[in-house]
Parts: C-alpha cells; structure tokens; sequence
C-alpha cells in the first residue's frame, strides 16, 4: 500500500512539472508574439499618440458597457482605444487590478495550454489530478470575440482611433511595448467616478469612492494610460456639452452588426408584425443565476407592475397588425418556461403573445457559428437575440435596475424609437 502511494504521488507531481513546463513555454511564445504584434503597432502610429486600455470581466452586459466608458474616455482624453476582445460564456468575476489581470491571463493559458496538450491524452487519463482529465474541461469552454465583429464601429473610427489588443491578456508583454504607463489601479468594486468638468458641483455617486478628473490624464507623459475595471453604467459622467453629444453619438451609432444575427432578428421580427408593431417587455425573474437574490424576491411585484404597463399601451395605442386583432407582445425573460411562470399574461393576451422559445426554428442559423477557436456560438447569440428583438418593438417595458433592460431600452430609445 504504502509503495502504491508512493508512486501515485510521484506520477501527480511529473505531470505536474510538466504542465508548468507547457504553460511556461506558452506563455513565452505568447509574450514573443506580443511583443512583435504591439512593435508594429507602435511603429506605425504617430509619435505623439498615446493609448489608454482596461479590463473587462463579468458577462457580456457589463463589458459592454466598460467598453462604452472606454470609448467615452479614449475621446475625452484623445488617447488610442485598444480594446480587449469579448470574452464568451465565462464570466470572470471582478477583483482588484492585479488579481483580476492574472486570472485574465490563468484563464487564456489554460485553455491554450489543454488544447494543445490534452487532445491525444484524454481518454487515457483516469488520474483525476491530472491537469488532462476529463474534470478539468470547464476550462475550455469559453471564447473570445473581437468587437468589430459584433458591432459596427465605422461612425466612431472616424471620431477616435481603436486598436484590438487581440485575443489575450498579456500584462508583461505589455511593457514591454510601453516605455511608461500610468496605472489606475482600485481594489473595491467601484473605485474611482470620473467626471469631465473640474468645476461641477456633481455628487459623488453613492457606490463610489472617489472623484476623479478626467482633465488629470490629459496632461499625463505617459504612452499608456491602464484602467482595470471601467463597469458601472454610472462610472463617466458628462456635462460638457460636446462630450455630451458624442455619447448620444455612441449610443446612437453602436450598433450589432453580425450577418447571421441580424438575418435572425430580422426574420423574428416580420413574424411579430415588423419594426416597432408591437411591444417589446423583458422579464428578470433571477431563477436561473446564482446570486440574482434581488430579482428573485421582487418577481411577483416586478410582473405586476410590468403587466399594468403593458395593458395600458394594449389598450391605448394604435398596431399596425393584421395578424392579431390586439398588440403582439413579445416578451424577453430568463424565466426557463415563460408561459407558466407568466400565466397571468398569458392568459390576458393570447395567443398574441410570444417569447423565444416560440422562435426556436429561426436560432438553427447560429448552429454551425464559431470562433477563431472553434467554439461554438450559439449559446452566446440566444440572449443577444432575446434583447435586439425585445428592443425593437414600438414600445419597451423592461425591469426595474435590470442591466438587460437598461440595453434594451437604450437601444429603443436611440435605435429604434
Ligand atoms: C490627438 O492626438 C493626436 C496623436 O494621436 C495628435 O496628432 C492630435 O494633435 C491630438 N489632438 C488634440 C486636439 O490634441
Ligand atoms: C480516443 O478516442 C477517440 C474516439 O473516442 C479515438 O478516435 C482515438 O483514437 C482515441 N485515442 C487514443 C489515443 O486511444
Ligand atoms: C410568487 O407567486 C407565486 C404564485 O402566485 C408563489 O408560488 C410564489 O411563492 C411567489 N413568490 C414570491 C417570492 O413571493
Ligand atoms: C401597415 O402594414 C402594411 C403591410 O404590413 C403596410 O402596407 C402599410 O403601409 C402599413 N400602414 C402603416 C400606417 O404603417
């Protein structure tokens, strides 16, 4: 027995030596493509231009919205956008600068480090400790995107400069292509709120800790400035009248621009009656994810309060629809069976109300839609598609304090409306 364990232990620590051996070896052939990558974007730009990047984390919602104050303070500051990729179905929790870039960077090698390394192997390996086996998969299943291909930036190109920081989270490659860089590092949840008027009288924003200028990164020397967490829908406030203007141009002109989703949203929309002919509603229930404690609690009120609105546009505003003698709804919720779990709307307006789930024929076009990688995309497209189609309806009504309902109402108001 004794010897039996013995062994076992020495096994588990070869392929432990070994599995640092690969990740080590991948994370130098990382940092020397890095490294000539950024020299050539180095080279090529303006002497004077300076950068500014960030980190994103959390689902898709919230780096979404980093990306939007990103872009505001890459105007505001006139400093490059380069703009880390989507990260897909992985939502790396937020954390303090350091922590949060090394489990950026864990996160990248890993999976590079599996691909590469546990192909042949995986049948083979029964030693659960054995980075190969089949319990360590999680953390292949992710992707990244870059942004360009999901949204159309022609309008902002030509207002800022944007680069992609490609598919990585190198920090050490990174100086090395930066002589100097400016780090805004927070270590609580929300740090710093930035405003663009010295002189406002704004008030502190009730989750943050601090004001910050942004008039104090125009002067910075610095060829890089690093932000790491840039979420909160909150986190730059204007009151500049010309930046002011540029964020409605954002807002206005961000638009998705994926062929196979919009072809998707496109043919939903016909069957519901077209373009704003009928009323869009999102429903967050919180069932389906952990720590949605908030909306769970709230349900009952939220669909209430939801079910008075939309009566009132049912009741008191014109539909140009010749399907139903009443508005189509269509109704966007994480609610895993919406015709049970909204019985009273159900009741109220069918059979001319619909969710996605009665469009499942139409998402067949994401099934054979990867990444660089291979992975697939279809998972990610479905509440991409739930939001875009609950957004062009004549009308939205949304959750209160839900971050899909603030995109969807966004992108009606400035969109679609
Ligand atoms: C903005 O930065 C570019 C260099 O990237 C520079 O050429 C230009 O003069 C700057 N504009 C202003 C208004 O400072
Ligand atoms: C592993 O399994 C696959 C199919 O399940 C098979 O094609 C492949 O040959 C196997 N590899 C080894 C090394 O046994
Ligand atoms: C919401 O209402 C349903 C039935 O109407 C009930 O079963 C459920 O417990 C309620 N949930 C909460 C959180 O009050
Ligand atoms: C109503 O829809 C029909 C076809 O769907 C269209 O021909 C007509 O112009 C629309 N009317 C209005 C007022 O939008």
């Amino acid at each position: 027995m004794p010897i039996l364990k013995i062994s076992s232990l020495f096994r588990a620590s070869i392929i432990l030596i070994c599995y640092y051996i690969i990740t080590f070896r991948l994370l130098e052939d990382l940092t020397l493509i890095n490294r000539i990558l950024s020299s050539q974007k180095i080279q090529t730009s303006y002497n004077d231009e300076k950068f500014l990047t960030y980190l994103p984390h959390s689902g898709f919602n919230n780096q979404l919205i980093s990306l939007k104050n990103a872009i505001i303070l890459s105007y505001v500051t006139n400093r490059t956008l380069i703009m880390p990729s989507v990260i897909i179905d992985k939502e790396i929790t937020h954390s303090g600068f350091d922590k949060l870039y090394s489990k950026l960077e864990r996160s990248i090698i890993m999976k590079k480090a599996r691909l590469s390394s546990c192909s042949h192997r995986t049948n083979e390996t029964t030693n659960i400790k054995d980075f190969c086996h089949k319990s360590n998969n999680h953390h292949e299943k992710f992707s990244m995107m870059y942004w360009d291909d999901l949204l159309d930036f022609t309008t902002l190109k030509k207002r800022i400069r944007i680069i992609n920081r490609g598919h990585e989270f190198n920090h050490e490659s990174l100086k090395k292509s930066f002589e100097s860089i400016f780090y805004i590092k927070e270590n609580s949840r929300y740090g710093y709120q930035y405003f663009d008027m010295d002189n406002m009288k704004r008030s502190l924003g009730r989750q943050y800790n601090k004001k910050f200028f942004i008039s104090k990164f125009k002067s910075r020397p610095e060829k890089l400035i690093h932000f790491g967490s840039l979420h909160g829908s909150r986190r730059v406030n204007l009151d500049d009248k010309k930046n002011k203007e540029f964020l409605n141009e954002v807002k206005e002109s961000l638009r998705f621009n994926h062929p196979e989703l919009n072809l998707c949203i496109e043919r939903i929309i016909n069957e519901l009656g077209g373009l704003k002919n009928y009323i869009g509603v999102h429903i967050r229930t919180g069932e389906r994810k952990f720590g949605d404690e908030m909306f769970r609690i709230q349900a009952n009120n939220t669909i209430k309060t939801i079910l008075d609105q939309v009566n009132h546009y049912f009741l008191n505003e014109r539909f140009n629809n010749t399907k139903c003698q009443h508005p189509i709804v269509f109704l966007a919720t994480d609610a895993k069976n919406p015709k049970r779990t909204f019985r009273t709307f159900y009741s109220k307006f069918s059979p001319c109300i619909f969710s996605l789930t009665d469009f499942k024929h139409h998402l067949d076009i994401f099934n054979n839609i990867k990444t660089y990688d291979n992975y697939k995309l279809k998972k990610f497209f479905m509440p991409l598609v739930d939001l875009l189609v609950a957004s062009s309806g004549g009308y939205f009504v949304g959750t209160d304090k839900s971050t899909f309902s603030k995109m969807a109402k966004e992108i009606h108001d400035f969109q679609i409306a």
